[in-house]
């Protein structure tokens, strides 16, 4: 899979793909995520990238040229699947959306700022809107940054284990089973013995009860989508 991530903030993105999972997912060839500066596509001789709203409208807003023509020059060298804006007024991400976005071949993330981007960009190149929940951050580079996340890491093989991605929390709709390491007893507390117990039937039905307890307490509207395909 390819990301490309168009932002006034590159190094803000630079700094978070090339970490952790997300790193070790592109040397391993699994993704290739590319970050451009939208500074580099504008083609005023100050570099400027966006400008004031026509109506008197507080605030700035991202040009039309620099994102077209970074848009297009990509899209001149491959198909993508998807051009995404972030934007608190998309569709809310969440895990099925990242799963279908985890089959995609190539995607391309506009990470929205200022007060907006001129319209005709989101009408006429952007085909996806996901904000990634009900509040309003500076810009879309940590949306962004969330949607790569959560995608790369659903691609086969870059989770070391293969099942590991499929019991996250949200996969089945339900939250995760707590989880424990050694020691069995740190300083008085204790690991459920039924973990300590090796039958493999027991634990698995425990962790299903766990996840139903933890899901009806904390998140009881994610009950309402709950699917058990076994
Ligand atoms: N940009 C600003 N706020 C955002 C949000 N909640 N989700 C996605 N992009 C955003």
């Amino acid at each position: 899979m390819r990301i490309d991530i168009i932002t006034v903030l590159p190094e803000m993105l630079n700094g978070f793909i090339n970490q952790s999972i997300l790193l070790r997912a592109q040397k391993n060839g699994f993704a290739e995520i590319y970050v451009h500066n939208l500074r580099d596509y504008t083609e005023d001789k100050h570099r400027r990238v966006d400008d004031y709203p026509y109506g008197g409208f507080a605030g700035m807003v991202m040009q039309c040229q620099p994102i077209d023509n970074c848009i297009t020059r990509l899209k001149a060298e491959r198909h993508y699947d998807e051009v995404i804006f972030t934007s608190p007024d998309g569709e809310l991400f969440n895990q099925p959306m990242a799963n279908n976005l985890s089959l995609c071949e190539n995607l391309i993330i506009l990470c929205g700022h200022y007060k907006g981007i001129d319209y005709r960009i989101r009408e006429h190149l952007i085909t996806k809107e996901i904000s990634i929940g009900d509040y309003v951050l500076t810009g879309g580079e940590i949306a962004a940054a969330a949607i790569a996340d959560a995608v790369v890491r659903l691609i086969p093989g870059v989770i070391g284990d293969d099942q590991s991605a499929l019991s996250d929390s949200f996969q089945d709709n339900l939250l995760a089973a707590p989880i424990y390491t050694r020691p069995a007893d740190y300083n008085g507390w204790k690991v459920p013995d039924i973990l300590l117990s090796g039958n493999e039937a027991k634990i698995k039905d425990w962790e299903l009860s766990q996840s139903m307890e933890r899901t009806k307490r904390l998140r009881p509207d994610l009950l309402d989508n709950y699917h058990n395909d076994e």
